[in-house]
């Protein structure tokens, strides 16, 4: 922090404007915002450095509010806009406002630092993006990095905010969707834009957000942000310090012959998921992943397995360690009784391959668990899918299972979201989660765990 500090220093000096500047404006400031739940005088939140990046939409004059109001709560701001902003709203402006350049162009002659994109990003607390077009939020979510603002997210650790505006339509296209999805996905903090009537005309979602909103959440993240060193766009707390957390994902698959194998389309998206969000959150995490199609999150120890016995062995190996077993893997339920030693030759009309189960990870731990272990399951099914899923709880001796619909087309296996419904031992309503990404679900599933945790240690 000192660090950062000393380098902002260092920056006001490189471009002429003393500190006190930054707050002269703030001294004559008119608008007095009512940020719920934060004591804006708080010193944990006091002089910490904001970036806004101003991109070109209409809404563009809005984010003079958002920089006068982060100002009044006491953070130091440094504004950068792109071009097409600066047709709607003059850097003069911002630079006014906030007593120092404004970035817009790294190559601009008067532009002191010939590698500001970096110094810049490295040395802020939080990047607000406010308003975000359409074609930012494109650019960012493909790490398209052609100006000064894309540069910089793309070079900066800080949490990033984004408060998109656009019109309803381009809002509502799936590209745009998409990339909002990828974003989130990515630990961006999306605040949504509001319903009304827009420049053009239209009526529905697209107005940016109030201006005292996106400072709220900004001051939330920056809050959270303060109270544990979170890695970047982390918006939780490190709930989950405390866990050692052991996953298993992915497929597995069953040889028949050296080339053949049984197996299904699960992608390990949803374990990846709960790695990254349990990490995020503080956990130690293993993953033990059949086959995937998705890459794991970093800083995830990851053990990669084929069949369900090696799974099984793996997580043997390792459950003695973990406080939680979180089963997200779709383990193949039988596999070959005589596997071939060579390729099957088809020599005859029809043949008849003999089955046999394989064992059950799952229900294996459970038998052994440890009294503090929380065991958690998912039951993916294509139909009677609560009376399925409390069947697995019980039968398993689950503390919680996490049903998923795998014949939706929108969600479960192999897919960027998931809607599911979690039912938690001792507990008769379950808890529905909507289609949304599975990050998000991730967190709702750690969140539950947590309660859980709660509940047990309350009754210890
Ligand atoms: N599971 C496991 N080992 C197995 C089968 C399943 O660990 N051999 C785990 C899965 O990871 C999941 C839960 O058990 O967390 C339920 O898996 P699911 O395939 O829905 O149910 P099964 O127990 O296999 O029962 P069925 O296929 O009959 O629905």
């Amino acid at each position: 922090m000192m660090r950062r500090l000393g380098q902002w220093l260092k920056q006001c000096r490189d471009y002429s404007v003393t500190p006190a500047q930054h707050y002269c404006a703030s001294k004559s400031a008119v608008l007095h915002f009512n940020f719920k739940g934060f004591d804006v005088s708080n010193q944990e939140i006091l002089k910490r450095q904001v970036a806004l990046g101003v991109s070109g939409g209409i809404a563009a004059y809005k984010s003079i509010e958002v920089l006068r109001g982060l100002q009044r709560a006491g953070c130091d701001v440094r504004v950068a806009m792109t071009r097409h902003a600066c047709e709607f709203i003059q850097p003069l402006t911002f630079r006014a406002l906030s007593g120092a350049y404004v970035l817009v162009d790294d190559y601009a002659p008067d532009n002191p630092d010939p590698i500001a994109h970096i110094t810049f990003s490295q040395t802020i607390d939080l990047f607000i993006i406010a308003p975000a077009t359409a074609n930012i939020l494109a650019k960012m979510a493909n790490g398209i990095a052609d100006d000064f603002l894309t540069s910089t997210y793309l070079a900066c650790n800080a949490p990033v905010l984004v408060a998109p505006a656009m019109n309803t339509t381009m809002w509502h296209h799936p590209a745009t969707q998409r990339n909002i999805q990828n974003l989130k996905e990515a630990g961006v903090h999306v605040i949504e834009p509001d319903e009304g009537e827009m420049a053009c005309g239209t009526i529905g979602p697209g107005r940016l957000s109030a201006p005292e909103r996106i400072v709220e959440e900004a001051l939330k993240i920056l809050h959270e942000d303060t109270k544990e060193d979170l890695p970047r766009g982390s918006n939780k707390p490190s709930d989950l310090n405390e866990e050692r957390l052991l996953i298993t994902t992915g497929a597995t698959r069953e040889a028949i012959d050296p080339v053949r194998f049984i197996s299904n389309r699960s992608s390990g998206r949803m374990g990846f998921a709960l790695a990254e969000a349990a990490r995020r959150r503080g956990a130690d995490v293993t993953v033990i992943a059949g086959a995937t199609n998705v890459a794991p999150p970093a800083d995830v120890a990851v053990i990669e397995v084929t069949s369900t016995e090696e799974m099984l062995a793996a997580v043997r190996e390792r459950i003695g360690g973990a406080t939680t077993f979180i089963a997200a893997a779709a383990v193949a339920d039988y596999r070959a009784k005589n596997p071939a030693d060579s390729k099957i030759k088809k020599s005859k009309d029809k043949m008849v391959l003999e089955l046999e189960r394989t064992p059950d990870i799952l229900g294996d731990v459970s038998l052994s668990r440890t009294q503090d272990q929380l065991i958690i399951g998912f039951a993916a099914e294509t139909n009677d899918l609560l009376n399925n899923a409390r069947e697995k709880l019980t039968r398993k001796s689950l503390d919680m299972i996490v049903a998923n619909d795998v014949s939706r087309k929108d969600s479960g296996f192999d897919s960027e979201n998931n809607a599911v419904t979690i039912l938690v031992r001792d507990n008769e309503t379950p808890i529905e989660i909507p289609l949304t990404s599975k990050l998000d679900v991730a967190n709702r599933i750690l969140d539950e765990a947590i309660k859980l945790r709660k509940s047990l240690a309350r009754r210890a």
